[in-house]
């Protein structure tokens, strides 16, 4: 289904030439400029609530017979109209016109046109703001639904990664200085806690949001004896809401989808620029495959990581669109107004979005090569072990360790001088620094012993990530 608003008519010099709304016009002499109607419409973006809409039109429609508010022909008649109208949606035959404004008219005047006045019994106890809060309700719960396996094959791809990799050092980095060796592994596995963060994140939400609006009418709830219990369960809501106010002005809803989608879109940029750096000539830690890499038409020996740069920049668009709906709804009176007709775009955007950004990232991981002998080389580089050295001096000496730090950091500053890791000092020149240091200090200086050693709870040692992934599949 394709936004189309491109119709591209000419505003009519005058306004009043369009016929009077068919749905609310019946105090107006005259229609709509075109260029009322196209700025009013919303049909191009919100049909994509079809399904949605006319699962809360059957809902409400069986609610009103069993209340007997609508009498038992009229409502069979509804439900039989209300089967073609989506038959023709899903088919590609359904007529769209922007005078019709949107998909709750749209769906109402074709069930007007296929089964005459009955149709116009449905609106009874009801009203568009309703409507459209639990359409969107009902989007959202099920791209929420949807999200979550894509989530969880992503943390799936990391763990095996993580797994094959829990032995591979590399360089930890902060400030992205070589601060420590940790394992390949252990880092992946930082991005699946993340990924775990951002999966509650949704749930939250979607806990959250699942209350139906419908019934609430137009703000004020309605005189008919409806039954608000009825329609959330067959919506497979967990209640109705409990003000009919809120039921038509909240948005919280989708501005904590867009939150939380900002926030996965944000840890995503973060591991895409990784993924960027890693890839890179200078680095060479990982080769990415050929299914998530691009060439350049002129420099032939380019293989660009095109796909993780796109995840990197995308997040701007995800925190764009979040920013762009609490802009609307900041300072919006109760209940409802039609900025919040501005409030859907955003939030299928952003949707749209994760369906790439999420297993582009998967399948580059699946895709990547890791080239362990450079990271492992890369991990003994700048002194990484410097922190297992002044430990040692603790440890073994009994040194304090501030002047730990300082013996290692007068090591550090003489094998830089002599352009020498640590361990390629001698033992003759440590001791000149530190007379207690015996032969036993070089098992710690390498990046395998060094990261072995990191056992505390979180810590990267092997056997620490192995346990962490156990865990984390366990979860799953
Ligand atoms: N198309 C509208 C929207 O998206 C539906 C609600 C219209 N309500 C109204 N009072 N005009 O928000």
């Amino acid at each position: 289904m394709t936004d189309d608003r491109s119709e591209d008519k000419k505003p009519a010099p005058n306004a009043a030439t369009n016929p009077a709304n068919e749905l609310w016009g019946g105090r107006f002499a005259g229609g709509a400029s075109d260029i009322m109607q196209r700025i009013n419409a919303s049909i191009y973006f919100d049909r994509r609530f079809y399904r949605q809409d006319i699962a809360g039109s059957r809902a409400h429609c069986n609610m009103l017979v069993a209340q007997g508010i609508l009498d038992q022909d009229d409502g069979h008649a509804i439900l039989k109209g209300l089967d073609q109208v989506e038959a023709e949606i899903t088919a590609g035959t359904f007529e769209y016109d922007p005078a019709k404004e949107d998909i709750h008219m749209h769906v109402e005047a074709r069930l007007a046109e296929l089964i005459g006045e009955a149709a116009g019994r449905l609106h009874t106890a009801r009203s568009r703001n309703d409507q459209v809060a639990t359409d969107f309700r009902l989007w959202l719960r099920d791209e929420i639904d949807a999200l979550d396996p894509a989530l969880r094959d992503l943390q799936t791809a990391m763990l095996d990664r993580a797994e094959e990799n829990a032995d591979t050092v590399m360089p930890g980095f902060t400030h992205l200085q070589a601060a420590q060796p940790v394992t390949f592994g252990h880092h992946l596995m930082a991005y699946v806690e993340m990924l775990s963060r951002d999966r509650g994140r949704f749930a939250d939400c979607r806990r959250r949001l699942n209350e139906s609006p419908l019934g609430a009418a137009a703000l004020a709830g309605t005189s008919f004896p409806i039954d608000r219990a009825a329609t959330a369960s067959a919506l497979g809501f967990d209640r109705p809401t409990a003000n009919s106010m809120d039921a038509v002005a909240a948005r919280d809803f989708a501005m904590e989808y867009l939150s939380a989608a900002a926030i996965l879109s944000v840890h995503l940029s973060r591991l895409a620029e990784e993924i960027v750096n890693w890839a890179s000539a200078q680095f060479k830690f990982i080769t990415l495959g050929d299914g998530f890499s691009t060439g350049s038409s002129i420099m032939p020996q380019k293989r660009n990581p095109d796909a993780a740069e796109l995840v990197r920049a995308k997040a701007g668009r995800v925190i764009g669109d979040l920013n762009a709906l609490l802009i609307v709804m900041k300072g919006l009176p109760m209940t409802y107004s039609k900025d919040m007709q501005e409030d859907k775009e955003p939030v299928f955007e952003v949707a749209d979005t994760l369906t790439l950004t999420v297993p582009a990232m998967t399948g580059m991981l699946g895709d990547l090569t890791v080239n362990r002998e450079i990271m492992a080389a890369a991990a003994g580089q700048g002194f990484t072990t410097a922190t297992d050295l002044a430990d040692w001096l603790v440890r073994e000496l009994g040194l304090p360790f501030r002047r730990a730090h300082h013996v290692t950091g007068s090591l550090v500053k003489m094998a830089e001088a002599r352009g020498v890791d640590l361990d390629a000092l001698s033992l003759a020149d440590m001791q000149g620094v530190e007379a207690g240091i015996t032969e036993a200090v070089f098992a710690v200086l390498g990046v395998q012993n060094s990261v072995a050693s990191r056992t505390s709870l979180g810590g990267t040692a092997p056997v620490m990530v192995r346990a962490a992934i156990a865990e984390a599949r366990g979860k799953l």
